[in-house]
């Protein structure tokens, strides 16, 4: 792809995000609808839809023959047919947007034939942007992020949200982490992994792990982590795919063999729990 058309979608895609992020922080203080999806852990609200159906209006005006998977099923075409894909999570951290007001992110990727061509998190709250175009590096606002410092097990800050997974359970993952608990520097959850993985790029974890994600939660952050140099793949080492739900191991590069190989080795239990999905 021409750098002149990926810089194309890359600024469009920070526009989306910042009009999306702007909008969400005016609608944060008015009355809206929260509804749950499968259980009352499972937030969605009015401001989800709204700020995807802007996202969507955005994207079509200029490009009305890309394809869009969002997570609140807003685009009335098929994606499958088109070759540019354009992946939104509207609001990423919806528990946190209605209970914290900040730690959540607005997530947009483009992706070129299956490839991830631009990532953009944006944290409204914060004001901070994120984002990558293949080959050409990883930002926060203006800072290149390069992840060059070496990072061990025991020095390392790591972030996941197995722990109350019902299916880690089941498989035994969650006690494999309390055990990992123990030998990290220490363990953070955010609630929005599209910030999670950013965060990563950034330095400020050292890993993040999930179970299962879905396109929208992992699409941009998975690029601004490759961008800044380190490392994203499935719990069992394959590339993520740009269509379907996969568990996410990223990480620094330096310490990807050591939590692969530990997550690995502690496989005891049941191999097919990690299987990629
Ligand atoms: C959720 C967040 C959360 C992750 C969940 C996602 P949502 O996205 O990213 O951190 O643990 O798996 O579903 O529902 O707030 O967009
Ligand atoms: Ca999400
Ligand atoms: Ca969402």
């Amino acid at each position: 792809m021409q750098p002149k058309v990926l810089e194309e979608w890359k600024d469009l895609a920070i526009l989306c995000a910042k009009s999306a992020g702007k909008l969400s922080l005016e609608k944060m203080n008015q009355p809206y609808e929260v509804n749950y999806k499968t259980s009352a852990s499972d937030l969605v609200t009015a401001v989800d839809e709204e700020v995807e159906q802007l996202v969507i209006d955005m994207i079509l005006k200029k490009y009305p023959d890309h394809g869009i998977i969002g997570e609140e099923n807003r685009f009335k075409g098929d994606p499958s047919d088109a070759e540019t894909v354009w992946i939104i999570d509207p609001i990423d951290g919806t528990t946190n947007f209605v209970h914290q007001q900040i730690n959540y992110s607005v997530s947009i990727a483009v992706y070129h034939k299956g490839e991830a061509a631009v990532g953009v998190v944006y944290d409204p709250s914060r004001d901070e942007l994120f984002h990558a175009i293949k080959g050409k590096g990883a930002f926060l606002n203006d800072r290149k992020l390069e992840l060059t410092r070496e990072v061990k097990l025991e020095e390392a800050l790591l972030c996941t949200s197995l722990f109350w997974n019902k299916k880690a359970e089941q498989f035994g993952i969650d006690v494999i982490f309390k055990e990992l608990a123990g030998k990290v520097r220490a363990m953070r959850l955010l609630g929005s992994a599209a910030l999670e993985l950013s965060y990563v790029a950034a330095g400020r974890l050292d890993g993040y792990v999930s179970l299962q994600l879905n396109p929208w939660d992992f699409g941009a952050g998975k690029l601004i982590i490759e961008e800044a140099g380190g490392k994203v793949t499935s719990m069992g080492g394959k590339p993520l795919p740009f269509n379907e739900k996969s568990s996410v191991v990223g990480c620094n590069p330096s310490f990807y063999a050591e939590l692969k190989g530990y997550i690995r080795s502690n496989m005891f239990l049941n191999e097919s729990a990690v299987k990629d999905e």
